[in-house]
C-alpha cells in the first residue's frame, strides 16, 4: 500500500468515532479551539516519536523538557523549594505513583497489618486501581450528599496507624466540586499521614480563576503530593500528566532501581520502562505556545461557559445542578421525585449529537446515597455553543420526561442474585450480556436500561459484566494466512 492509502484507511476507520473537536463530546477529550495548536503538537510529537525517555543521559533534551514542565507546574500549583516531580503517562499513572510512594513510606515504618488508603467515594477510580495493584485496603470516606464534598469528620475517624495516604480532589471528576483540602490536609498532617491532592482535571484550570473558594494546592500545609494532567486542560495530546511531590524523599519512594540483573542498570521513575517522549514534547510545545496568559484565557472561557450552562440547566424543569461546581465540570441530576430521568436524558442528548457521560446512582458505604447524574466536561471549544447546548438540553428533557423510566428487569435481577460472579465463565458472561441487551459487545442506542440494570446489580457482578462487554469488544481480527 502507499502511505496515502494507509492514511485514508485510518481516516475511514475513524468515521464511527465520536468527534474529538468542536466541543460536543463532553468527556474524554479537551479541545482548546486555538488555531495552530494541533499542528504544533503534532510537529513536536513527530520530532520526538522515536526518542526514548527511558534514559535521560542519552537524551538530555527529554530531561530538560521534563524539568521545564515540572517546574512550570510547581510554580503554578504552590510548589516550594523542595518540590520535585515526574512526568507520567496520564492521570491514572500519577495517582498510582502517589499511592505507591505513600505505601513505601508506610512500609518503612515497620508497622504490622495492611496499609490503608483513605478515599472519598468521589475520588477517581484510579485510586481504587492503585489500592488493588499495590495491596492497600480502601477505607471509604463518605461525602456530604448535598455538596458531594468529602467529610473531614469521617477522615478524622480513620486516621490511625494503618493510614498510609489520604486523598482529596480538586475538583472531583463525578461532580466537579472541591473537597475541603485545607481541613483534611491539616488533619492528616497532625496524624503524620501524607495527603495527595488529585488535581488531574483541575490543575491547569483552577490556578487561573479568581473565584476558587479555597486554596487547594501544595501551598496548603499538609499537602504532600499533587497530580495535574497536561493531556486534559493542559491541552496536550494524550499521554502526559505531572505528579508533583513536596520532597525528594517521597518522590524516590515511587522510583524503582535495580542492578540485580546482567543488563543495563535500571532506574525507572514511572511504571513504564521505555517511555514515549512524543507526548512530553507535545505538552512542552503547547505550554510554550500558550504560556500563562493563554492558559488563563482558555480557563476563563471554559469557566464562563460552565457558569452559563449551570445557570441554564438550573432553569430547566425537572433538572438540577449537583453541588457547587468550582471549575469546568457540571453534574446534572433529576430534580424532585417527578423530575427528569437523567440516564434517559443522556440518551436523548446522544441522539442530538452530544456526548454527555451518564453516572449511575451510588449507594455510599456508611453514608447517604448519591443520585444518578450526567457529567459534562466543558472545554474552551464548547464556549461558543452554550446556547445550542442549552436548547438541546431543554428539548431532550421534554422528550425524556415523556418516556417511561428505565427499570432493571426484575427477572434478570432475581436470576443475578443467585450467581457467584467469580465462578462465571466467559461464555456464561456472554450469555448474560445477550439477555441484558448488550450481546456481541454492541451497545444499544438506548443505554439507560443498561445503566439501570448495572446500578441495580450487586457490584461484583456488575463489574464482571462490564469486563465482559470489553471482552467482547476486544476480539482479535481474523488472522490472515
Ligand atoms: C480527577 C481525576 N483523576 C484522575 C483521572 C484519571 O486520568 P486518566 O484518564 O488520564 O488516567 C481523571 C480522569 O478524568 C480525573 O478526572
Amino acid at each position: 500500500m502507499t502511505p496515502e492509502d494507509v492514511l485514508a484507511e485510518l481516516t475511514a476507520l475513524q468515521s464511527g468515532d465520536v468527534p474529538t473537536h468542536g466541543g460536543a463530546t463532553m468527556a474524554y477529550v479537551y479541545d482548546s479551539g486555538v488555531p495552530g495548536l494541533d499542528d504544533l503538537a503534532a510537529g513536536a510529537q513527530a520530532a520526538y516519536q522515536w526518542t526514548n525517555a527511558l534514559d535521560p543521559t542519552a537524551f538530555p533534551s527529554v530531561a530538560r523538557i521534563e524539568n521545564d514542565l515540572v517546574g512550570a507546574a510547581a510554580a503554578l500549583l504552590g510548589g516550594g523549594a523542595g518540590t520535585v516531580g515526574t512526568l507520567t503517562s496520564g492521570g491514572t499513572e500519577s495517582c498510582l505513583l502517589a499511592v505507591l510512594a505513600a505505601r513505601e513510606r508506610w512500609r518503612r515504618r515497620g508497622l504490622p497489618g495492611r496499609p490503608r488508603l483513605l478515599l472519598p467515594v468521589t475520588a477517581h477510580a484510579a485510586f481504587r486501581k492503585a489500592a488493588h495493584l499495590f495491596d492497600l485496603e480502601v477505607a471509604d470516606v463518605p461525602v456530604d450528599p448535598v455538596t458531594c464534598r468529602a467529610q473531614p469528620a469521617a477522615v478524622a475517624g480513620l486516621l490511625d496507624e494503618r493510614a498510609a495516604l489520604v486523598v482529596v480532589s480538586a475538583p472531583s471528576y463525578p461532580h466537579g466540586v472541591l473537597d475541603p483540602v485545607g481541613e483534611v490536609a491539616a488533619l492528616a498532617a497532625a496524624a503524620g499521614v501524607p495527603c495527595h491532592v488529585d488535581a488531574c482535571i483541575g490543575g491547569w484550570v483552577l490556578p487561573f480563576l479568581d473565584d476558587v473558594p479555597e486554596r487547594f494546592d501544595l501551598s496548603v500545609p499538609g499537602v504532600t503530593s499533587l497530580s495535574a494532567d497536561l493531556h486534559k486542560y493542559g491541552y496536550a495530546p494524550k499521554g502526559v500528566s505531572v505528579l508533583l511531590v513536596a520532597d525528594p524523599e517521597l518522590r524516590q519512594a515511587h522510583w524503582f532501581a535495580t542492578a540485580d540483573w546482567p543488563g543495563y542498570p535500571v532506574v525507572n521513575p514511572t511504571l513504564a520502562g521505555t517511555r514515549p517522549a512524543g507526548p512530553m514534547a507535545a505538552a512542552w510545545a503547547v505550554h510554550r505556545l500558550l504560556g500563562v496568559d493563554g492558559y488563563r484565557t482558555l480557563a476563563r472561557r471554559a469557566r464562563g461557559a460552565t457558569e452559563a450552562l449551570a445557570g441554564g440547566i438550573g432553569a430547566i424543569d425537572g433538572l438540577r445542578v449537583v453541588g457547587t461546581p468550582v471549575s469546568t465540570l457540571v453534574a446534572v441530576a433529576q430534580d424532585g421525585p417527578d423530575g427528569v430521568d437523567v440516564l434517559t436524558l443522556a440518551d436523548e442528548m446522544t441522539a442530538r449529537g452530544w456526548l454527555l457521560q451518564p453516572q449511575p446512582p451510588f449507594a455510599q458505604p456508611g453514608g447517604a446515597d448519591l443520585p444518578a447524574t450526567v457529567h459534562l466536561t466543558v472545554t474552551a471549544a464548547t464556549a461558543g455553543r452554550v446556547d445550542a447546548l442549552l436548547a438541546d438540553l431543554r428539548d431532550a428533557a421534554r422528550a425524556a420526561a415523556a418516556l417511561p423510566r428505565p427499570v432493571a428487569d426484575p427477572g434478570l435481577l432475581a436470576a443475578a442474585a443467585t450467581l457467584d460472579p467469580a465462578a462465571l465463565t466467559v461464555a456464561e458472561v456472554d450469555a448474560l450480556l445477550e439477555l441484558a441487551g448488550v450481546g456481541g459487545g454492541r451497545l444499544p442506542a438506548r443505554m439507560a436500561p443498561v445503566h439501570a440494570l448495572v446500578a441495580a446489580l450487586p457490584r461484583p457482578l456488575a463489574e464482571r459484566l462490564l469486563a465482559g462487554v470489553l471482552d467482547l469488544v476486544y476480539r482479535p481480527a481474523a488472522v490472515e494466512r
